[in-house]
């Protein structure tokens, strides 16, 4: 019997979520292999070096990307294999950000230099560049994100299928609630999936869209360890 494409998908979603079970009963972290937690009573109380730091991150939902930033930017000591050249794929928008305790970026952003700028809350450069004296009043906050997949090996998926477990997967692994998908769209080999949450919106506890995009985009670019890729499904 031939197992159909679809049904590999499923189980291998089912899988994933298997995995994250047994992990989170076991207090590991979930969202980053270098991780770092130990139980303390009931609680599982993590941390993650970033640089020379270890900074205390909540393992359960995907960790913010001002602090993965800073940890790409801030490889640390320790004897880790440079990089491949051409191993990153950020868009030539990888500095050291300055992020605040849970988190979020600052508004400012000077990448340890005397040149600085205002972002939003995705990180991503919103003015021009000035001096040390530049002054951002607010995060915008970036209420809208895009993400774009390129369809691999699931043409004979119905879309719908293919549409409910992108959805799933979303919601799932990276533990965003589906009212923030807005929608999900087939173009020729292109999927675009829309993410929309606004400040209103969204609660304390709610993982940022922002954060989810740029676990998709290092999850199908196989920078983290994940058991669970997007990628191999897509
Ligand atoms: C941040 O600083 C690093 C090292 O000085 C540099 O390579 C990189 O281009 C800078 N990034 C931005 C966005 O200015
Ligand atoms: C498409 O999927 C196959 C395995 O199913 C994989 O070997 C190949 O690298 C993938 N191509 C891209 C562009 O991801
Ligand atoms: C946020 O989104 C909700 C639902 O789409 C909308 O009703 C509300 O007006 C929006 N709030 C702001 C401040 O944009």
């Amino acid at each position: 019997m031939t197992i159909s494409p679809l049904f590999r998908l499923g189980a291998a979603l089912l899988c994933c979520i298997l995995i994250s079970q047994a992990l989170g009963q076991d207090c590991s972290c979930n969202f980053h292999v270098k991780g770092d937690c130990q139980a303390n009573g009931n609680a599982c109380v993590c941390k993650l070096p970033i640089g020379p730091d270890l900074t205390p991150i909540d393992c359960t939902k995907p960790i913010p990307k001002c602090f993965l930033m800073k940890r790409e930017s801030n490889p640390g000591k320790g004897g880790r294999r440079p990089k491949p050249e051409n191993a990153l794929v950020d868009n030539d928008g990888l500095y050291n950000p300055d992020c605040e305790g849970n988190g979020i970026f600052k508004a400012r952003q000077c990448n340890n230099t005397e040149t600085c700028w205002c972002v939003n809350s995705a990180g991503v450069r919103r003015t021009d560049k000035g001096d040390k004296n530049w002054k951002c009043t607010e995060l915008v906050r970036t209420f809208w994100v895009i993400v774009q997949l390129t369809r691999n090996n699931t043409d004979s998926i119905p879309e719908a299928d293919l549409k409910k477990a992108i959805a799933d997967t979303i919601t799932n692994r990276y533990k965003l609630p589906a009212k923030f998908i807005t929608n999900i769209e087939f173009e020729g080999p292109l999927i675009y999936i829309d993410l929309k949450q606004n400040t209103t919106e969204k609660t304390p506890n709610d993982v940022d869209i922002a954060d989810v995009g740029y676990y998709m985009e290092k999850d199908v670019s196989s920078q983290f360890n994940t058991q669970c890729v997007l990628a191999s499904l897509m």
